[in-house]
């Protein structure tokens, strides 16, 4: 049995076994003939860049490969279309990926606070079972994989972060101090920002709530301003690398963005930061906060100065779009695994 854990994001995808990461953009598009299939030059694009796939009969180009290559594209905000219509692909793209193929798989999902309750079963039963997926390589060359997924246990994403935080690679209790403890998790997605309060363990419904304060707020606003000066309309998703960088080449002409990004992402901080106060007004008695999330990366500079409390830091070596997906793997080590029979205590370490 295999256990894996799949964060499938409005932004990104991430997945991982706990030994190999996956990550790739949320797009699916229509695959194409490409005639030319050698690279230009050796050392261009990674070989993992390229995921095509076909399930249920229909071929997809996933992520960068749907974006460079496909004159169809599919993306989307929108929470009940992405169950629909995404989920399903993204989740058995990473699977393929990254699983043998007749070894029983078991998965750990995460949904947003805010749809938890209504997609929950929904999306566990669009993963359980036999899939065929037909995984095709950069040279076109063909693998059929068959894919079985026993059991699926979909929890809130922020719990992700939480569990990462908690529990070691075998599942086991590491820090001690947040089973203890009352941790508010901040978790800014591409289009989700997640709230919750563990305490003591257990989840509180009054500090939990999703909003709409993800990274895509702030995109919005500098693809509207990219509009207006150049008249091309860039997708969201085409964004990343150039805000990243701060500048943009649309049609030969080079555009700033540190400036406005800047600022968009300390009003999109300051927006975060008063649900924050409003959200959990009433639990001053908070322990520790977790941000988390890459939009949680992206913003914490401008974020934690606003907040109140102590905030568990951030290393900024670890790329934070994984945090969810890997404590999601070390839960399902932890039900599943070595980790759910007793195991001898080993000497913790102290801590003073
Ligand atoms: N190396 C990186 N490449 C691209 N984006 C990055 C990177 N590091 C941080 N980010 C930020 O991470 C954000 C996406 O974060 P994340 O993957 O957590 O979102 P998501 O889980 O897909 O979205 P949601 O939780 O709303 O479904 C991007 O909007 C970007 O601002
Ligand atoms: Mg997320």
């Amino acid at each position: 049995m295999e256990i894996l854990g799949i964060d499938i994001g409005f932004g990104f995808t991430k997945a991982t076994n706990g030994k190999q990461d996956l990550i790739f953009k949320s797009v699916l598009g229509e695959s194409t003939d490409i005639q030319f299939r050698e690279q230009m030059l050796a050392n261009g694009v990674a070989e993992e860049d390229y995921l095509q796939v076909e399930i249920d009969g229909k071929s997809y180009f996933v992520g960068e490969l749907a974006e460079r290559q496909s004159n169809v594209r599919f993306f989307t905000l929108d929470q009940a279309q992405f169950i629909g219509k995404f989920a399903k692909v993204l989740a058995l793209t990473a699977t393929a990926r990254l699983v043998k193929g007749f070894v029983p798989v078991n998965l750990v999902t995460g949904l947003p606070i805010g749809s938890y309750q209504k997609h929950k079963d929904e999306l566990a039963k669009l993963l359980l079972g036999e899939h065929k997926v037909t995984l095709v390589d950069a040279s076109g060359k063909r693998e059929e994989k068959s894919i079985s997924i026993s059991k699926v246990r979909v929890i809130p994403q922020p719990f992700g972060s939480l569990f990462n935080h908690m529990l070691n690679d075998q599942g086991d209790l590491a820090d001690k101090r947040l089973v203890r403890e009352k941790i508010g998790i901040i978790d800014v997605g591409f289009r989700t920002a997640d709230y919750t309060i563990s305490d003591k363990m257990r989840y509180s419904e009054r500090g939990s709530r999703t909003t709409d304060s993800g990274i895509a707020r702030g995109f919005n606003v500098i693809a509207t301003k990219l509009r207006e000066n150049s008249g091309v309309n860039v997708e969201l998703y085409r964004l990343y690398e150039a805000i990243d960088r701060g500048s943009i080449k649309i049609r030969g002409k080079v555009y700033d963005l540190k400036g406005m990004t800047d600022q968009v992402f300390g009003q999109l901080a300051t927006a975060v930061a008063n649900e924050v106060d409003r959200l959990w007004a009433d639990d001053w008695d908070m322990d520790a906060i977790i941000i988390t999330g890459g939009g949680g990366a992206v913003l914490a500079k401008h974020l934690q100065p606003l907040l109140n409390g102590e905030v568990l830091s951030i290393d900024p070596k670890i790329d934070m779009r994984l945090y969810n997906v890997q404590g999601y793997c070390k839960f399902g080590q932890h039900i599943w695994g070595r980790g759910a029979a007793p195991v001898p205590a080993a000497p913790a370490p102290v801590n003073p």
